[in-house]
């Protein structure tokens, strides 16, 4: 009789306890990365979580090659921070057809929406739009703009840009006048300025609006090399809120900094959790960031940075 009784969710300890999960990370580009995979490690290990972390070297295969692994390990669950957006829908199908769950994070993708269970992570189109709307308001509608775009194909990057330009073209006088991928790293962002800066004269440039702290980090040194005064001939604007930019700002080396919190894994933990057992979960759980500016800066470094360095 107690067969015919139909089987109730197992309930998995709130914190995760004793899980296998899986984490395909996108790979160590940026510093918020680093921060964002050594957040997940810590929370992993503080819930007595199994974590098998993977990192995928921004190359899809990678990460597809990892999850695949991970389904022949027999997880528990999987997280994924996606490389690009498009090109999931068959390893992810072959989860699904293992019952593992898949929890996004980070990056989107355009993969069938009954392939995974929900999404945490930032709005990047809003992080876009907060970009623009200080340069907008900091020139008064009036500037000629540098962009250094993050990993092509990326949700990050696209979606940045969608929100930076839907509020550039309110204003007349507000135009991007070069633009290039500097795929997220110091390195990128370097070479791609320095080439603008060969490209054009600097003295029109207004702005340079970079898709990650890393790459105007990069720009910045490219600026200096140029004999230009980041933060004052050039005004600068990216994203992420990692401990450097705020040196930069405190140097007066950069001019704001829209957040990204890398502290997702909590989040997508507890998520895996309540699908296990047996919730329904939203498509999207959001994670919020504010802008920092170069007035918060030396103390908002000191705290992110242990105390400074
Ligand atoms: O997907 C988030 C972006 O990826 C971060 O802004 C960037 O630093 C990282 O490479």
């Amino acid at each position: 009789l107690a067969l015919l009784v139909p089987t109730a969710f197992a309930q998995v300890d709130p914190s995760g306890s004793g899980l296998t999960i899986g984490f395909a990370q996108v790979g160590s580009e940026s510093a918020w990365r680093t921060a964002f995979s050594e957040a997940v490690i810590a929370e992993a290990e503080a819930r007595g979580i199994n974590l098998l972390f993977s990192d995928g070297q921004q190359r899809q295969e990678n990460q597809i090659a990892a999850i695949r692994s991970f389904i022949a390990q027999g997880v528990d669950a999987i997280i994924l921070a996606p490389v690009v957006e498009t090109g999931w829908d068959e390893v992810l199908q072959e989860a699904a057809d293992n019952d593992i769950p898949v929890v996004i994070v980070d990056r989107n993708v355009t993969a069938d929406r009954s392939l995974w269970v929900t999404r945490v992570s930032s709005d990047f189109v809003h992080e876009g739009r907060l970009a623009a709307a200080w340069l907008a308001q900091a020139t008064a509608g009036d500037c000629d703009i540098v962009e250094l775009q993050g990993t092509v194909g990326s949700s990050a990057a696209l979606d940045r840009q969608q929100g930076f330009n839907e509020v550039i073209a309110l204003f007349d006088n507000m135009e991007i006048v070069l633009t290039q991928s500097g795929d997220f790293t110091r390195t990128g962002g370097k070479e791609v300025m320095e080439s603008f800066l060969n490209t054009m004269d600097p003295a029109d440039i207004c702005a340079v609006w970079a898709h990650n702290d890393d790459m105007l980090i990069g720009a910045t040194q490219a600026m200096e090399e140029a004999g230009i005064d980041p933060g004052d001939d050039i005004l600068t604007i990216s994203v992420d809120a990692i401990p450097d930019i705020f040196l930069a700002m405190a140097e007066g080396k950069a001019n704001a900094t829209v957040e990204l919190s890398p502290n997702m894994g909590g989040p997508a933990f507890d998520a895996v959790v309540a699908y296990l057992n047996g919730e329904t979960l939203p498509d999207w759980i959001p994670v919020a960031g504010g802008i920092y500016f170069p007035d918060t800066a030396m103390e908002e470094y000191e705290a992110r940075s242990g105390g400074g360095e």
